[in-house]
């Protein structure tokens, strides 16, 4: 198999306000018009014999007890990470998509929210707010959302990482302005360090290419 492409429910998982003004661009492009229609993409390359689970791969590698599948869709990524018991939420704006991830795995979390501004609760918190281990921005999320909003999420996305907590995203530069420089530059500003950039889920040195898969990292003691 090709592998360069590419369990406990939570106890809980509350979301705070949803923003339901927010643009997805996923959505504009016709990508969402039915979950089910997404899935077969995958589902036609497993049956051709290549490895859809790279994101997981490379997420579990890190070893994480909790992640957050931001921009979660269908729940491709977050459904592997529980079949490895991983404790996984996913979290998406579009309603379709979840129903498809609620029907293939309805013992998971699933949130319908914004990456700009969800909050996922944690009750006995100092802030209320759930930390994670690891947050995956797996499919090109970053270059689906609302141009002008990118910034706002990954600082969303730092306030969800605990202490030493991972910030993984994979996107191809052209489908939006965003750049590798701008992520950075949002993610530093968050607080948080670049710790790996690659050109594949499989940890292929970065190439300078319009893929990366990136890595930030919330320093241990913050
Ligand atoms: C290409 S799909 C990737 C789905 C999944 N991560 C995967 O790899 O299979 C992009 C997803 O980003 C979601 N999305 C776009 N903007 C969002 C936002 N502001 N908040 C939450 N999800 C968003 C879309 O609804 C869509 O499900």
């Amino acid at each position: 198999m090709d592998r360069s492409l590419s369990a406990r429910p939570l106890a809980v998982a509350k979301v705070g306000a949803v923003r339901v003004g927010g643009v997805n661009r996923w959505r504009e492009i016709g990508g969402a018009d039915h979950g089910g229609v997404y899935d077969d993409r995958w589902r036609r390359m497993e049956a051709r014999g290549e490895w859809v689970h790279g994101e997981a791969d490379l997420v579990s590698w890190f070893g994480p007890a909790t992640v957050l599948d931001a921009g979660c869709g269908t729940g491709r990524v977050a459904i592997e990470l529980d079949r490895r018991g991983v404790g996984v939420v996913g979290v998406d704006l579009d309603a379709r998509m979840l129903d498809e991830a609620r029907s293939k795995a309805p013992h998971l979390p699933w949130i319908l929210g914004d990456l700009t501004d969800v909050e996922i609760a944690a009750p006995g918190a100092a802030d209320g707010r759930r930390q994670f281990d690891l947050i995956v921005l797996a499919g090109n999320v970053m270059v689906f959302v609302e141009v002008g909003t990118e910034a706002a999420i990954v600082a969303n996305m730092a306030r969800h990482l605990g202490p030493g907590g991972r910030l993984v995203s994979g996107f191809r530069l052209g489908l939006s302005p965003l750049t590798f420089d701008d992520y950075d530059r949002f993610a530093a500003n968050a607080g948080l360090e670049l710790e790996h950039r690659w050109t594949t889920w499989d940890r292929r040195p970065f190439d300078g290419g319009s893929y990366a898969v990136t890595v930030h990292r919330r320093p241990a003691g913050v």
